[in-house]
């Protein structure tokens, strides 16, 4: 394939190195001649270990070269790859001056083209509907339609600056959001030869996923950082204490815990952050990420309470009162503090759990709902259909087979806020997910 490689920054030049390497023809594209003049000469604008190996190696058999005519470039290629820059604004927006100016380029080039079909990619971090706007730019700039005469799509980078050849040539994933099929299977196939999972996504999933990623990077190195300095404050090792988390690989470095849903609770993650927390205060050590969590599931806790204020339902039914499934413990469960707060705004309630039946329960459950919460133990139903077939709204925080049958018969009007995420065959007429 020819590609034209628009930006020659650490993205764009590892892209435009890497892709020569695989056997295709790269044209890199800046408006910066002394970036351009550098890659001509078989120099690369960027430190990078192993692209200059791959810039001699590419020049030497003419599969890579440089230009600051988009012109040019996009004559010689099939596929674009816009490689730009997306800084922040003074107040965090992103900047898309350097993307809406690539595209406009790539379009008037498009315009006195007689090729009957280029495909542009964006391999700059963009936020979701950014491809969209490209494609505006380039239909107006091209007279050509969407679909027809370009597509869009988005293949983003996961390179860390270092290591850019390395995790070019051994990528944790491959991913494009590509919303046509061929438009996935040609961009896929740029990368013959390298062994890696492939994933093929819509557009706007595979932008929202670059800020995923690197705000789960973010998150994990401040949480490492957090827990370091609590440690350090407590006369321990933070870096073995990290060591140690990591070799759980159950459930602490693992998919465990990383799906969108309800707030947390329980008798343990809630008193252990509150004190981990109040130990770090104790010492004057600041933790604002440890310290946001409870705060951010209560608001979480907060969205569903509004969400109800806002259906105004004649009766509120919860399918599962307790945290999570295939438990009865009460404590602390997020489930129980949203029904408090319905009833205390006067909603008419009930109540199924299906791992809750008062006279099997023993001991601190037991006594927990006798003392702490009599109020709503005299809401439990002891048969989901109950709960199911007589509530304007159903509140689902517990899944299984039985339920989601009911849940797929339930009365038509009945709506549905899905706390946990039934099976599909449940999610019929109206219903909406906490988090999806
Ligand atoms: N740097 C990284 O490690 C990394 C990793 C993954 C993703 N990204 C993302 O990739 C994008 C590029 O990052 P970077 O660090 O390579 O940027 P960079 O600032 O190093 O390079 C951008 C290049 O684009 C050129 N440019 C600007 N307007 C142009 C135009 N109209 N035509 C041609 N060239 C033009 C600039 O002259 C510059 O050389 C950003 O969105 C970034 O967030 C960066």
């Amino acid at each position: 394939m020819n590609i034209a490689v628009f930006g020659l920054g650490y993205v764009g030049t590892v892209t435009a190195a890497c892709f020569s390497h695989l056997g295709h023809t790269t044209i890199g594209v800046d408006t910066d001649p002394v970036k351009v003049d550098l890659l001509n000469s078989g120099n690369s604008p960027v430190l990078e270990p192993g692209v200059p190996e791959m810039l001699d190696a590419g020049a030497a058999d003419g599969r890579i070269t440089a230009t600051t005519s988009a012109h040019d470039a996009v004559h010689a290629s099939d596929i674009s790859m816009i490689c730009v820059g997306t800084p922040s604004h003074a107040n965090g927006g992103i900047e898309l001056a350097y993307i809406e100016g690539v595209c406009r380029d790539i379009g008037d080039a498009l315009s006195e083209s007689d090729q009957p079909h280029h495909t542009v990619v964006i391999r700059s971090t963009v936020l979701p509907g950014t491809a969209a706007r490209a494609a505006e730019i380039l239909a107006e700039s091209s007279g050509r339609t969407e679909g027809d005469g370009f597509s869009v799509a988005v293949n983003p980078e996961f390179l860390r600056e270092g290591q850019g050849v390395a995790d070019f040539l051994e990528p944790s994933l491959i991913l494009v959001g590509a919303d046509d099929e061929a438009t996935g299977d040609l961009l896929i196939g740029l990368y013959e030869g390298i062994e890696a999972k492939r994933l093929v996504e819509g557009v706007r999933t595979a932008e929202m996923v670059k800020y995923a990623n690197n705000s789960w990077h973010a998150a994990k190195v401040t949480f490492a950082n957090e827990i370091g300095i609590v440690a350090q404050a407590l006369e321990l090792d933070g870096p073995r204490v990290m060591e140690i988390l990591c070799q759980d690989t159950k459930l602490n470095t693992s998919a465990a815990y990383l799906r969108p849903g309800f707030a947390f609770g329980g008798s343990c993650l809630p008193k252990d952050v509150r004190a981990i927390t109040h130990a770090a205060r104790s010492m004057d050590v600041a933790t604002p990420l440890l310290s946001s969590l409870l705060m951010s599931n209560t608001i979480q806790v907060q969205r569903v309470v509004d969400r109800l204020i806002e259906l105004e339902p004649a009766t509120v039914g919860f399918v599962g009162l307790a945290f999570k499934s295939g438990t009865d413990d009460l404590r602390e469960s997020p489930i129980v503090e949203l029904a408090e707060r319905l009833l205390g705004k006067g909603f008419d309630c009930s109540i199924f759990d299906p791992d809750i039946s008062l006279p099997d329960l023993i001991g601190e459950n037991r006594m927990f709902i006798l003392s702490e919460i009599p109020h709503l133990h005299k809401m439990l139903a002891e048969d989901p259909a109950d709960v199911i077939n007589n509530s304007s709204v159903l509140v689902v925080s517990k899944s299984s087979p039985e339920i989601d049958a009911l849940l797929a018969n339930r009365p038509a009007d009945t709506h549905v806020i899905d706390l946990t995420g039934i099976s599909a065959d449940a999610r019929v007429g109206s219903y909406e997910g906490v988090a999806w």
